[in-house]
Parts: C-alpha cells; structure tokens; sequence
C-alpha cells in the first residue's frame, strides 16, 4: 500500500493506495461516530463487511444516477440528524461515484461540514471521483449542477472492490484511466505498453496509484478549479456530459470517452492534433470503447452541452488533446460545435 498526502488550503487529505488500504484502514475509525452512505448494488455485496467495520448507521441509496438528486440529499442530512450524528462525526462514502458525490455533499452541509471518508468501490472512482474533493447532485437535467468543494479528510483506494465490478464498469474506469493518459506522458507510455491488457488486475494496481498522483498534483495547483489547471481533468467531460443525458442508459466513464471521441475528431479538424498521436489515442479510445459511438441526433446533445459549467457566454469550451502530455482549452461556437459533432457522428456511422 502506498500513501499520497494531497494538501490543500482546506485540508491535508490522506489517500491510501493499494492492495491491504482498506484493513490498514480500517481501525483508526474505532469509537468514532460514523455513517455510512452507499447503494443498493454495494450493500448487498458488502453489508457484512461494512456493518462489521463501521457499525449500523448506514443510509442505502438506489444505485445508479438518478440517485444523485437533491431528495435524496435531503433523506441523507434527514437521516443523519435523526441518528444523533454530532459535529465530530464522520461520513464513510462508501460506493461509487455516486455515492461518493452524494455523501461528500452531505458531509460538506451538515452542521457545516464533518469528517469525510471516502471509500471509493469503482475504478471510476478510485481513480478520478474519490479525490480532490468536488461533491455535488443533480438538478433539472443538468450534471453537478449544486455541488461543493469539499476535501476528503481520508480517501481509502483498496483495489480488492474492483473483484466485484462487473465488466461494464470496468471499462467505465478505464475511460477515465484513458483521459489521464491523454493529460500526461507517463500514464500513456504505460497505457501504450499495456494496450492489449488494460483491465489486467495487475496493470490496474499501478496505473490507479499513477492516476491518483496525477490528479493529486493538478488539484494542490487549483483545489478550486480557478487557475486553469484543474480545468484539464475535464478533458472529453463537456461532450461527454451531454452524451451522459443524451444516452440515458450509459456510464459517466464512457460517456467521457465517448466525448474524448468526438473532441479528438474536433481536435484534429482544427489541425491541433495529428500524426501517429491522434491515431494512437484513438485506438486507445476504441480498444475500451469496442466500436465507434453512434449519436442520431448530434443537434440535441451539442444543445445539451450548452449547459455545461466550464462555457462561457455562445462558446463551448473544449479541453482538447495536443501532443503526448500536452492538452489545451478551445472555445467554440454552438453552430460550429454541432456541426463538427454532427460531422464526427456521420463519420462513425450514425446521425443524421
Ligand atoms: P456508480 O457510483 O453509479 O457505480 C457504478 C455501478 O457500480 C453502480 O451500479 C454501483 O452500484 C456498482 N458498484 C459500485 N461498486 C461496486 C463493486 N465494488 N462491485 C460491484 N458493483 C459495484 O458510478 P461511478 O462510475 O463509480 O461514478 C460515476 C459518478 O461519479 C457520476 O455521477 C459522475 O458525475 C461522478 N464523478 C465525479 C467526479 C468528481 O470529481 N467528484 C469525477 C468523475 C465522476
Ligand atoms: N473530475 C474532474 C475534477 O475532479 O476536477
């Protein structure tokens, strides 16, 4: 197991890495007063083990993404002051993404803020969502629309949940594994090497330790995402987000790989990416995804994307590969964003 400190202006946040985190973990929390949040799918895998090492006071949300709405924020904080939890206590997100969003949420409002412990149960993540600190739910069809910062105080990365995803989810982590590997040089040596094997256990132990430093490094720059810098981590999110809605039905991970699709293709139209690169990264991109992504209706998920954060005034705002390591920010008009998305789609065999 390894350790990465991530300090903050907030907080130092401690992030253990590795095989044997959880039970290395797992006694400091002794005789403290804690609450569990996660989803039905994790409960049922793991209910023994988190009553066992956390105690009763467990909240269990529907799993999946719609869950990630104000109501059941609300149920959570309910919950929370109907079991007596003080101002000392803390909040265990156990789960996914989902669950690490909801709960970080929680943990920020009640009594204006408590002890965070995110324990993340996807490769998801472990490699992307349980780090950094950024919380949020849902809102009106708009992603993370009502959202905190909010620094884990422990963030426990036990690569023994990932025996459990299934395969799907797999590939969901692996799409953000991919968008690391766009951002720097290092992970994407290591993807190429791996190209073939990217799922292997093995590889996975290492790269999500690599990923998490990465992003460690990115957010002790920008914890509030102001500079710029953290902004990169957003590579294939504006498009991606909007295929999340599009879709319905897909992974965050995919969607962001989807989206990764669609802005290396603009990325390329715009003559910023090329070469052996851009192909290289798109095979990377198709080895997870296993066939290019259809969207029938490019119009209604570049309209979709109009509400995405990161844009500013008519622009879209797009973090776009450049070379090995090297990404930037371009900002596009509606029309010609639906165009080029329209464009990329025909391309892959679908819209319109
Ligand atoms: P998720 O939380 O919905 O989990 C995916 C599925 O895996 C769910 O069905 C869940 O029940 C199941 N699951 C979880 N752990 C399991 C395990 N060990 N074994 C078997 N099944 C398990 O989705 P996710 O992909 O983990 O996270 C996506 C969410 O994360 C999105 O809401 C996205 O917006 C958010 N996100 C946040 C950040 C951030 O910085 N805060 C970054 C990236 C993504
Ligand atoms: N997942 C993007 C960020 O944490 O900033």
């Amino acid at each position: 197991m390894r350790e990465i400190v991530l300090k903050t202006p907030s907080c130092d946040s401690v992030i253990y890495c590795g095989a044997g985190a959880f039970d290395e973990y797992a006694p400091s929390v002794a005789g403290e007063q804690l609450f569990v949040v996660t989803d039905t799918n994790v409960y049922e895998l793991y209910e023994k083990l988190i009553k066992k090492t956390f105690g009763e006071k467990i909240f269990v949300l529907e799993a999946g993404e719609e869950s990630k709405n104000p109501e059941n924020l609300l149920k959570i904080l309910r919950a929370m002051l109907d079991g007596g939890m003080r101002r000392n206590c803390r909040v265990i997100a156990f789960g996914g993404g989902v669950v690490g969003d909801i709960a970080g949420l929680a943990a920020s409002l009640y009594m204006r803020g408590v002890r965070l412990t995110q324990v993340p149960t996807t490769l998801l993540a472990q490699v992307d969502s349980s780090v950094g600190g950024k919380t949020a739910v849902d809102m009106g069809g708009v992603k993370n629309i009502l959202g905190a910062f909010y620094q884990p105080e422990k963030v426990v990365c036990d690569p023994r949940f990932l025996d459990t995803l299934p395969e799907r989810e797999i590939k969901c982590g692996l799409g953000e594994i991919v968008k690391y590997g766009a951002l720097d040089g290092n992970i994407y040596s290591k993807l190429m090497d791996n190209a073939g094997n990217l799922a292997a256990r093995s590889f996975l132990e290492d790269i999500i330790y690599d990923c998490v430093a990465y992003k460690a490094e990115v957010v002790k720059k920008d914890e509030r995402d102001l500079s710029g810098a953290r902004k990169a981590l957003n590579l294939g999110h504006t498009t991606g987000h909007a295929f999340e809605l599009y879709y319905g039905g897909k992974s965050h991970g995919e969607c962001v790989l989807i989206g990764a699709y669609y802005e290396l293709y603009i990325a390329r139209k715009y003559g910023i990416c090329g070469g052996y690169y851009a192909d290289n990264l798109e095979k990377l991109i198709l080895g997870v995804l296993k066939a290019k992504p259809v969207c029938a209706d490019a119009d209604k998920a570049a309209q979709i994307a109009v509400h995405d954060k990161k844009n500013d005034d008519e622009n879209i705002s797009l973090i776009v590969p450049e070379r090995e390591g090297v990404c930037r920010e371009i900002k596009i008009g509606l029309t010609e964003y639906k165009t080029l998305l329209a464009e990329c789609a025909r391309a892959a065999g679908g819209g319109k």
